[in-house]
Parts: structure tokens; C-alpha cells; sequence
């Protein structure tokens, strides 16, 4: 059978990753988590002093350290785990620091070139399930399979809320909603490729599906995109 790419994007914390994850498994392809790939440059920045006190991104040390930010992801017992040089960072780039300073990262045109290029070359022999905000309209423009994810900002605040919780990590109800919907904003409102659905995306509002519900749906996209 052929081996098609599959783009799925849409707001953050909608259960994308969930469900293309479970795809990937299940049809035997590759996954890649963008987001976890600007949230990777986020923690370099962090970490680097890369920031503003009032959360500026000092752009021309970025620029020159770009080339120094290796990231990589790998299958570690069945699970996507993302490498940043060589550190396992996958719990650290999910936080919530790194979550609200993601946004201005992901808006800067150049730090978008070089993921994109990387995304582009990961994803050159197709079979491939890639979740992002961007990737049915500029990375992957021909995907076979676009999908574009929805649910309401409080569905997906609580979401990452009790994914926190089951991780025995911090968590405030009302910081999460804020930074979904800020996220959003940014995200949508930025010059450089912001979230939209590419015309041809099948739209999937699921704030009220079970998770169980959702990836039946995807299968069912999928069986009709491989026919
Ligand atoms: O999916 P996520 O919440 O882990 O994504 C983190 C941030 O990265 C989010 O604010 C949007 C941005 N992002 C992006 O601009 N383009 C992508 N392809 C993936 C994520």
C-alpha cells in the first residue's frame, strides 16, 4: 500500500498529538511532534539567557546559535521522546515556562525556515503522521491527509490540567486556560505561517468525543485516504 503523509494541525491542547500518535501506531508510521521541536529552541533560549526580563527574544543570539540546536526524536519503549543535543528534555519542554515562551519563538521567520527545512526532510519518503500548527499549509501543502483539530479553549485548559496532574506536575486551573488562550492569539495573529485550516483540511471539533470516538474518526479518514 502506499505510504501517504498526514498532516494534523490545530490549537494546542486539543488532543492532536493523542490521536496521531495512536494513528502512527496502529499504520505503522513515523510521528513527529513539531510543537515539541520550537518548544526544544524555547528551552535552549531559556536556558541560554536568550530572554528579556519582559519575555523579548534576543533574536541575533538566537540567530547564531541556531546551528548549536540539535533535536532530535526517537521511540524510547513504544514512546515519542525528544532530544535536545543529546539530553532526554521531553518532560522539561512540556512546563509550563517553556509553554509561555514558546509563542514569540515560534513567531521569529528564521527559526520557522530551519524547522520547516527539517520537518520537509523528515518527512520525504511519506509514511509519516506530523501534528503541528503549520504542516498541511506550508510544510506539506500536498498531504494526502489534512486534518485541522478543534475543541473550546476551557475543554482543552482542563485536558492539560489533568494531564499535569497525572504527571504529579504543578498545576493551576486558571494559569492553564490563560495561556491556552493567549497561545491562540499569538498563534493565529502572527505574520509568519500563523494557524488557519488549509482549505482542503477535514475539520474536527472534538470537545465533545471520547478520545476512543476521535480515533476511530481519524481511521476512518485514513482507510479513505489509502484506498
Ligand atoms: O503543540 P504545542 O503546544 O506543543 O506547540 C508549542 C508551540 O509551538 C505553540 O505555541 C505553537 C508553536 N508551533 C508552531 O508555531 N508551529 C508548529 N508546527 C508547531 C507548534
Amino acid at each position: 500500500m502506499k505510504k501517504i503523509t498526514i498532516a494534523i494541525d490545530g490549537h494546542s491542547s486539543c488532543g492532536k498529538s493523542t490521536m496521531a500518535k495512536e494513528l502512527a501506531r496502529k499504520v505503522g508510521y513515523v510521528y513527529v511532534d513539531t510543537g515539541a521541536m520550537y518548544r526544544c529552541v524555547t528551552l535552549y533560549a531559556l536556558r541560554h539567557q536568550l530572554f528579556t526580563a519582559d519575555g523579548a527574544v534576543l533574536e541575533e543570539q538566537l540567530r547564531e546559535a541556531m546551528p548549536q540546536i540539535d533535536i532530535d526524536q526517537r521511540l524510547i519503549d513504544g514512546k515519542t521522546t525528544t532530544f535536545l543535543n543529546g539530553e532526554n528534555v521531553e518532560r522539561e519542554i512540556r512546563n509550563l515556562e517553556v509553554s509561555n515562551h514558546v509563542s514569540p519563538i515560534a513567531a521569529i521567520p528564521f527559526v520557522r525556515t530551519a524547522l520547516v527545512a527539517q520537518q520537509q526532510k523528515m518527512g520525504r519518503e511519506g509514511g509519516i503522521v506530523m501534528d503541528g500548527r503549520d504542516i498541511g499549509t506550508t510544510v506539506f501543502p500536498n498531504a494526502e491527509l489534512k486534518i485541522f483539530v478543534t475543541a473550546s479553549a476551557e475543554v482543552r485548559a482542563q485536558r492539560r490540567y489533568d494531564e499535569l496532574q497525572q504527571k504529579g506536575m504543578p498545576a493551576d486551573y486558571a494559569d492553564i486556560l490563560k495561556n491556552v488562550q493567549e497561545r491562540d492569539y499569538i498563534d493565529s495573529h502572527r505574520e509568519v505561517s500563523p494557524l488557519r485550516q488549509a482549505d482542503d483540511a477535514l475539520l474536527l471539533d472534538n470537545s465533545h468525543m471520547t478520545i476512543d470516538e476521535q480515533n476511530k474518526w481519524l481511521m476512518e479518514q485514513f482507510e479513505k485516504a489509502t484506498k
